[in-house]
């Protein structure tokens, strides 16, 4: 059966119907869904109570497993994390502790993984446990920011290439170089990727920043800076990003090449438990 597809913000975001994500995926299905992630960059699949076994054989229709080796893997499975307040377990995450740290920095507009060199294609996040009023993820259309800015800026920026680094999120909020732990710098030097991304399934281009994005290739820092600032401001005004108010079991899965995202704080009383799992390019940008 085909997945119906209702777009739910005017230039990106579809809720997507008429598929059961406990089934494995047909060829067709994953076909389909590919060419709504390069039409919507944000798809959300209402009431998808997954276990993990679905969840893993989902994801890894579209990819390489993320595999996450910096962060504690969730449910015994390498590829999943537990974006919340409590931990696998159901403890809450200590406020003090680096992993609570590490977490804040989603509350910057982001792509995930962009220092990489391979980086994260596409993320889900499962809504396992909401508190009584969620708080929004929200998502930000890179295309549509793109082309906005019209030719004459356009010229002046493609071609441009970006540094992206795991310790320049990190630094806007708070966290040292010292509270990470070694292997996670020693695996995560700095990437470079292009600032105009084109996706190969439809030609279309777009902006690819992210809290990551540290400065640009052959420019003084603070220069690079100063216009990295500027864009990721540029392509969050309002008419370019999606508020998403969570229900519980909604399973949203995002295109990380065109699309960049922020939780809203849920350091509420209630525990939230979001189990995300994501794919890697499988070439570099
Ligand atoms: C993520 C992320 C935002 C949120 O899982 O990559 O940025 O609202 N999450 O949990
Ligand atoms: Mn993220």
């Amino acid at each position: 059966m085909n997945i119906h597809l209702e777009a739910v913000a005017p230039t990106f975001v579809a809720r997507a119907q008429g598929i059961d994500l406990r089934d494995p995926p047909t060829s067709a299905q994953v076909e389909q869904i590919e060419d709504a992630l390069a039409q919507y960059g944000v798809l959300i699949f209402p009431v998808q109570a997954l276990d993990e076994i679905a969840q893993d054989r989902f994801i890894r229709c579209f990819g390489p497993g993320r595999n996450g080796t910096f962060k504690e893997a969730a449910g015994g499975n390498p590829n999943f994390i537990d974006v919340g307040t409590v931990d696998d377990q159901g403890a809450p995450i200590p406020r003090d502790s680096a992993r609570w740290e590490y977490m804040l920095a989603n509350r910057l507009w982001h792509t995930d993984g962009s220092f990489n060199e391979r980086p994260i294609r596409i993320t889900a996040l499962l809504a396992r446990e909401l508190p009584p009023v969620p708080p929004p993820t929200q998502f930000a259309d890179m295309r549509a920011a793109w082309e906005a800015l019209g030719p004459a800026r356009q010229a002046q920026l493609d071609g441009l290439r970006v540094v992206h680094s795991i310790l320049r999120s990190r630094e806007q909020t708070g966290m040292t170089p010292e509270k990470f732990d070694p292997q996670t710098l020693a695996t995560h030097p700095p990437s470079v990727h292009p600032l105009v991304r084109t996706i190969s399934r439809n030609g279309k281009k777009s902006l690819y920043l992210a809290s990551h994005a540290s400065h640009v290739e052959g420019w003084p820092v603070e220069e690079g800076r100063a216009l990295i600032t500027e864009l990721i401001a540029f392509a969050t005004q309002d008419q370019f990003v999606y508020s998403h108010p969570w229900k519980l079991h909604d399973f949203v899965m995002w295109d990380d090449r065109w699309t960049m995202h922020r939780a809203t704080p849920y350091d509420g009383p209630h525990p939230r438990k979001m189990r995300q799992c994501a794919v890697f390019e499988t070439e570099p940008v």
